[in-house]
This record gives structure tokens, C-alpha cells and sequence, in this order.
């Protein structure tokens, strides 16, 4: 029998005020039920999900992230109709637990995103146990009662709640773990009778809990908080981005501003790697030791060597920069591009689908799309690929050193053989062979003493 999790995410989120599933809303770039899905641990044989406001998106959602490979075991949905309350949910799942050989539940909240993998490993782990945490602030969360050794009596209902239970701090934090048959059978015997007109999953469990203990865990609070609305959304985010950083430091990377640096779950940094207040690193990001990331940097899904500097206000998305390379300021380096080791890109250049061969540098006002560049060829300042012709996309491939002179345009498809100089001001509609000079410039047309002549013949007009 296997311990499969359960994620209750059907509920509308109708105070986020929003068109996207309340789990689809991101923390640090990742959206909230792939948190929790990515804190399942190997324990967990499989996920279910209960969906139904944003079904479509949610499962279009989960299509994705499997395809990448981001979760950690196979996880299927089910559509809970009218959402009726977390009881309801688990009620609708049962048919797909028994389907799956589930023998142990650990069910979870799609909109709690920041619990950490030890947590819901111990629960994995435990036989029946519920997470509670202890809050200043309690209102609107079940409260805990215990028996005196400890072990879990009832969960009340803020809104069912005494003035005495009310006082009570320990609440629940809707994560368990139970064995599936008796909560299974205790789903069967729910009903609505209470302050909601809802179906509990806290009553199914102390249900259980009368006939087994069931043990009552404590945790960080931080990881039990849910997202109900934009400001719980940025809460989360400051709490997750304190506990990223803060684990990044302990592993020796530099933060100028902590709070004003945003690095996402799955990044990978290596020692001595410096990011600057305003870098954003989200997704697959990997960046190499000794890497420096300047002020306002945006990098999604992309690898960077070591010892790259970046500088600021640089824009890096599913692109792969090698070592020793220097960026920006202000480069956009958008899909596809990769940079080999010590290629210089510098402001207001831009590429896609583009590789630079070692060495290479486009320093100035550039567009590279769809090219290839050569081992040590010089792009001159506002050098661009004509890459589209307004219905298909063609290649440039430029060789080994060669010299394109400034204010360049290639029109693709085109090849420049290695070694050809390419003078400022071509435009380049056929290929070069390796080692020719190339120049498209109309001559010179120069007329001493003209302009001088037109001037006072305008200040002759303007005099009239
Ligand atoms: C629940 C607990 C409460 C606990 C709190 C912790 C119950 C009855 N109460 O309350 O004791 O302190 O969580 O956050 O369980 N959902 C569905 N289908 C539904 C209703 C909810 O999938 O019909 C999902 C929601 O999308 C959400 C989760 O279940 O992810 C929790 O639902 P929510 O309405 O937030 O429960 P609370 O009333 O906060
Ligand atoms: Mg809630």
C-alpha cells in the first residue's frame, strides 16, 4: 500500500480578485501548487488534485511542469464539481486514492505553498498526525484541542468557535497524515450541520482521532500560511525570498540587498557568485562561481558560467552564457542564445537563437537573430542581422575573425566566409567568401564651399 498525497485546490480564491487560479498565482516565479507539489518527498508514490474553479488552467498547468520534469512523482486531478467544503473535496477524491492502492494519505493545500520537504516528510513518515501552529493572531483558522497526552481531541471552526475555544492559539494547519481506510470510512459518515453549512475534513479526522490517536505536530508558521489574497501573496514572497537568501549566504554568495533580490526555488548558485539589489532570478536558473550579477538583472531558465560579469539592467531568458563572458549593460538576451567562453555583448544588444563562438564580441547597438557567429569575429556598433523578411525566418552565419565595420546589415540567409571585413555602412544581400573585403557604399559626393553657400542663401530668404 503506498502513500499517495492529496492537494486540495478546487477553492475560487475570491479574494485574490483575480482570473488565474488562486494556485497558479507565483511566489518567487513559482506558481503555489508547484511549491507544494515540489515539497512532496520520495516517500510520496503519487499526487492527487482536487480541482475545480480554473480546471482547464490547472491541469494544463500540470501538464507543463511533468513534460519539464518538475515534479517529483505523477500527479492526476479530479474535478470536484461545486466546491462543498475540504470534506467534500477528499469525498470526491476517494475513488482515485482507492484506484491508486492508496494505504496512507498526506493531504495538503494547494494555496499553502512555502512547507518545507522535511515537514511533509515526517508526515509521510508518521502514522497519524495533524500540523498545528501556534499564531498571535488565530482568527479564522480551526483551533486544536488536546488530550492531555498530547494527542489530537477536536478541530473547532473559527466560525463554530466558543469565546473559550476562540482563545485558544494552536490552530490547525490543514496538513495530515492519516491512514486512508478509517478516513476513508469517516468521510462516508460527514455532514453539514454547522456554522458554513460545509463538509469538514476536520471532522472526518476527529473522527479518526476517536478511534486512533492521531498525533498533533507543530511547525514554523511561515510554512503553514496560506494565499488567500494579494497581500498574503506578497507576504509569502517576503518569507520565501528570507529563506532562500539566507541559505544562500550560509553557502557564501553575496547579497548587497537581500530584500531587494528576488532568487527563485530552483536556482543553483555557486560560491562567490554576487548579485546586486534588483537582480531577479527565476526558474532553472544556474549561475557559476564567481559570477557577478549587476543591479536590475533579469534571468529566467538560463545558465551562466563562472566568472561572467553581467553587468546592470540585462535581460536573460532560456539562454546559456559560458564562462568568462561579459554582458551589458542593458544586453536582451532572449531564447536560444548562447555565448561560448569569453564572448563580450555589450549595451543595447540584442539576440535570439543566436550562438557566439569564442571570443566573439558584439559590443554595441546590435541585433543578432537566428546567426551564428565565429571564434573571435568583431561585430561593429549597430551591426544587425535582417533576419525575417516579413514571412520566414533565415540564418546568417558569419566565420571565424571576421570584421563587420559599423551601421552593418546582413540580410539572411547569408555567410561570410572566415576572415572577410566587412566595411561600415554595407548591407550585405549575398554570401562573402573567406578572406574578401566586402563594401556596399554609395561614393562620396563632396562639393567645396556648398554648404556654406546654402546657408546664406537661406539667411538671404530669411532676411526678405
Ligand atoms: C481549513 C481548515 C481549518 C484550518 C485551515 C488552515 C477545514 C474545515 N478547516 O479552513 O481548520 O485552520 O484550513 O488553512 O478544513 N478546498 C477545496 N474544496 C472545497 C473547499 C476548500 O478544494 O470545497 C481547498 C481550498 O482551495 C484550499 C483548501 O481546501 O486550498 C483549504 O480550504 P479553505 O477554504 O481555505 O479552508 P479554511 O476554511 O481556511
Ligand atoms: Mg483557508
Amino acid at each position: 500500500m503506498s502513500t499517495i498525497a492529496l492537494i486540495l485546490a478546487a477553492g475560487l480564491g475570491k479574494r485574490m480578485k483575480s482570473t488565474l487560479p488562486k494556485v497558479l498565482h507565483p511566489i518567487l516565479g513559482d506558481p503555489a501548487l508547484l511549491w507544494v507539489l515540489r515539497a512532496l518527498p520520495a516517500e510520496v508514490a503519487a499526487a492527487v488534485v482536487v480541482v475545480h474553479h480554473g480546471r482547464e488552467l490547472v491541469e494544463a498547468a500540470l501538464a507543463d511542469w511533468a513534460a519539464q520534469g518538475l515534479l517529483p512523482c505523477p500527479a492526476t486531478t479530479v474535478d470536484q464539481g461545486e466546491p462543498l467544503g475540504t470534506g467534500h473535496a477528499a469525498q470526491r477524491a476517494a475513488g482515485e486514492l482507492d484506484r491508486l492502492g492508496c494505504g496512507r494519505v498526506v493531504i495538503l493545500c494547494g494555496d499553502v505553498p512555502l512547507v518545507r520537504r522535511e515537514t511533509v516528510a515526517r508526515l509521510a513518515l508518521a502514522d497519524a498526525t495533524l500540523l498545528a501552529m501556534d499564531l498571535e493572531d488565530p482568527d479564522g483558522y480551526g483551533r486544536v484541542l488536546q488530550r492531555a497526552d498530547g494527542s489530537l481531541e477536536a478541530v473547532v471552526e473559527h466560525k463554530d468557535a466558543s469565546e473559550a475555544v476562540r482563545a485558544v492559539r494552536r490552530v490547525n494547519g490543514g496538513a495530515y497524515a492519516l491512514p486512508w481506510e478509517p478516513l476513508r470510512s469517516a468521510l462516508g459518515r460527514l455532514s453539514n450541520g454547522n456554522a458554513q453549512g460545509e463538509y469538514y475534513l476536520t471532522d472526518a479526522v476527529m473522527d479518526v482521532a476517536g478511534r486512533m490517536p492521531v498525533a498533533v505536530e507543530l511547525c514554523e508558521p511561515s510554512e503553514m500560511l496560506g494565499m488567500n489574497s494579494r497581500a498574503d501573496q506578497a507576504t509569502l514572497q517576503a518569507y520565501a525570498r528570507d529563506r532562500i537568501n539566507g541559505g544562500w549566504m550560509d553557502q557564501g554568495v553575496t547579497f548587497l540587498d537581500p530584500a531587494a533580490t528576488l532568487v527563485g526555488p530552483r536556482a543553483v548558485l555557486a560560491m562567490d557568485v554576487a548579485l546586486a539589489p534588483g537582480a531577479s532570478l527565476t526558474g532553472a536558473v544556474e549561475v557559476g562561481a564567481g559570477t557577478q550579477v549587476g543591479q536590475g538583472c533579469v534571468l529566467s531558465d538560463c545558465r551562466v558560467g563562472h566568472g561572467v560579469l553581467i553587468r546592470p539592467y540585462c535581460v536573460i531568458h532560456r539562454s546559456e552564457v559560458g564562462p568568462g563572458c561579459q554582458v551589458g549593460p542593458f544586453a536582451h538576451l532572449r531564447e536560444g542564445s548562447r555565448l561560448e567562453s569569453g564572448v563580450h555583448l555589450g549595451n543595447f544588444v540584442e539576440t535570439k537563437k543566436t550562438t557566439l563562438h569564442a571570443g566573439a564580441k558584439a559590443n554595441h547597438l546590435s541585433y543578432l537573430g537566428d546567426a551564428e557567429v565565429g571564434e573571435r569575429s568583431n561585430l561593429g556598433a549597430g551591426m544587425i542581422t535582417c533576419n525575417y523578411d516579413g514571412f520566414h525566418k533565415h540564418v546568417t552565419t558569419i566565420g571565424k575573425d571576421v570584421f563587420v565595420g559599423s551601421d552593418c546589415q546582413l540580410v539572411a540567409p547569408v555567410t561570410l566566409g572566415d576572415g572577410a571585413i566587412i566595411g561600415a555602412g554595407s548591407t550585405i544581400t549575398s554570401d562573402i567568401p573567406s578572406g574578401a573585403l566586402a563594401l556596399t557604399r554609395a561614393p562620396l559626393v563632396l562639393k567645396e564651399g556648398a554648404a556654406d553657400r546654402l546657408r546664406q542663401k537661406q539667411k538671404a530668404r530669411n532676411a526678405k
